[in-house]
């Protein structure tokens, strides 16, 4: 954390790394962020899953293993795991081993016909499944639109990587954020309770807690932008005031009005999207809602 926290603030612009969000609180404030009025993306999602798990179920044929990096806590795959019949083993993957065991534990008491296989690993980085892993067809979900966090160059290498997965005759099945209003976007980023400030200025604080840093939360302001050029909502905190940090014995000054920029949220036309994954996928079925605000994809491997 510490070389990517002085990384990070001695660029310019100064950014930080979004996965440093996510200490208990920030996952209990990201929770929260789904809840609300404005953000629409979790809601919208579930109800796609909800409305149309018959026709995933038929489009994803028999014997499915269901492969889920990223899972947490596997709240949107229960939806699929409650009733889809064709899933014979679901794999939950995450960085954080604890916390999917006890996941795991849940799962395989609430759906005793599945076997649930959990992997603690980074699935950013390639891997392969257990020698032991049932021989079927691999389905990988990736819900949340988490792909839209990822710049350009890290979406090519995360393509890669589910693709080797599933090149024997499996399939990608994932979330996907659509553009939208502007007003709509840069409201669910920018809610009027202030979830999402507090969960973007929980960043500062977690660092604080990890590596040798003084930050004060109070002498930064979140706002999140839409960026039509890159076709992205982007979080930042700007200082309020000039003022100097230490990060374990190097000082990093800020300037008033100056950014922290700490998170990308792309979001996709379906004809882009399409043309993103092409290198390795080809979009085979759509679902989303009846605002066009948000999709679920059935993707093949080439
Ligand atoms: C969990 C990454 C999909 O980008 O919408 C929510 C994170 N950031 N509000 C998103 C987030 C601010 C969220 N993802």
């Amino acid at each position: 954390m510490l070389k990517e926290v002085i990384a990070g603030l001695t660029s310019t612009p100064k950014t930080l790394p979004s996965k440093y969000f996510y200490d208990q609180r920030g996952s209990e404030l990201f929770d929260d962020i789904t809840e609300l009025e404005e953000y629409y993306p979790t809601r919208t999602e579930r109800a796609i899953l909800k409305k149309y798990v018959d026709e995933i179920e038929s489009q994803l044929g028999q014997n499915i293993l269901l492969i889920e990096p990223g899972s947490g806590s596997s709240e949107k795959t229960k939806i699929l795991l409650k009733r889809m019949s064709n899933i014979g083993c679901y794999m939950p993957m995450d960085i954080s081993g604890d916390y999917l065991l006890k996941v795991a534990e849940q799962l395989q008491q609430e759906f005793p016909h599945i076997e649930i296989k959990p992997l603690s690993i980074d699935y950013t980085q390639p891997f392969k499944l257990p020698d032991d892993s049932p021989n079927a067809r691999r389905v990988v979900f990736y819900p949340g639109s988490t792909i839209g966090n990822f710049k350009r160059d890290k979406v090519d290498q995360f393509l890669k990587v589910i693709y080797h997965l599933v090149k024997d005759g499996g399939a990608f099945l994932i979330g996907v954020d659509l553009k939208k209003d502007i007003s709509v976007l840069e409201a669910a980023y920018n809610d009027k309770k202030g979830v999402t400030a507090a969960f973007n200025k929980n960043i500062l604080s977690h660092i604080n807690s990890v590596i040798h840093s003084n930050f004060d939360a109070t002498l930064f302001e979140h706002k999140s932008i839409w960026n039509e050029d890159k076709g992205r909502i982007e979080m930042h905190l700007f200082a309020k005031e000039s003022h100097e940090v230490q990060v374990n014995g190097t000082t990093i000054s800020f300037e008033e009005g100056e950014s922290v920029h700490t998170e990308n949220s792309h979001k996709y036309t379906l004809e882009g999207f399409a043309q993103l994954v092409s290198k390795w996928f080809e979009v085979k079925k759509v679902w989303t809602d009846e605002n066009q605000y948000f999709s679920l994809q059935y993707l093949v491997p080439k």
